[in-house]
């Protein structure tokens, strides 16, 4: 079956961006991280990256329907900061059903307080964060024994 890798604003920066906060790794390292992991699970991977919140909602339906056709192993979220804000993900994550991991790469509760809350967290089926990169493995291997 299928898994999605899906990533929000920002993460197309990862490996400039705030280093001693995301570390050194590229959003390139992180794709074969997860391919590695969906490999060894037997899932068949779909990784994207948008700073655009409605193609974060196209792919999450895409999602939702091959859930219904039984063809999902699940999604796998770092919706970066619309995180913090965004009902219309929360309603997508809702709407379609799709069991979905949120991913963040930093440990947000021991940053700024803005980043305390979470419009995803309660429809989704698990949270991972503060492992750095490593918590897409994390994530990965979590819906692999879900
Ligand atoms: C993040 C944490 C968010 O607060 C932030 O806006 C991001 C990345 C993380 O992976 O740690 O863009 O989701």
């Amino acid at each position: 079956s299928t898994l999605f890798v899906l990533n929000g604003p920002n993460l197309n920066l990862l490996g400039t961006r705030e280093p001693a906060v995301y570390g050194h790794h590229t959003l390139a390292d992180v794709e074969a991280l997860c391919a590695a992991a969906c490999a060894k699970a037997g899932f068949a991977l779909r990784f994207h990256q948008s700073n655009h919140e409605g193609a974060l909602l196209d792919w999450l339906h895409e999602a939702g329907r091959l859930h219904q056709q039984g063809e999902l192993a699940g999604v796998v979220l770092n919706a970066g900061a619309y995180t913090h804000t965004s009902i219309a993900l929360h309603d997508a994550i809702k709407g379609t059903g799709v069991p979905l991991i949120e991913l963040h790469i930093s440990n947000v509760f021991a940053r700024e307080a803005f980043r305390h809350h979470s419009t995803i967290s309660s429809v989704a089926r698990a949270v991972v964060c503060g492992f750095g990169v490593q918590g897409y493995v994390l994530a990965i291997e979590g819906l692999a024994r879900l």
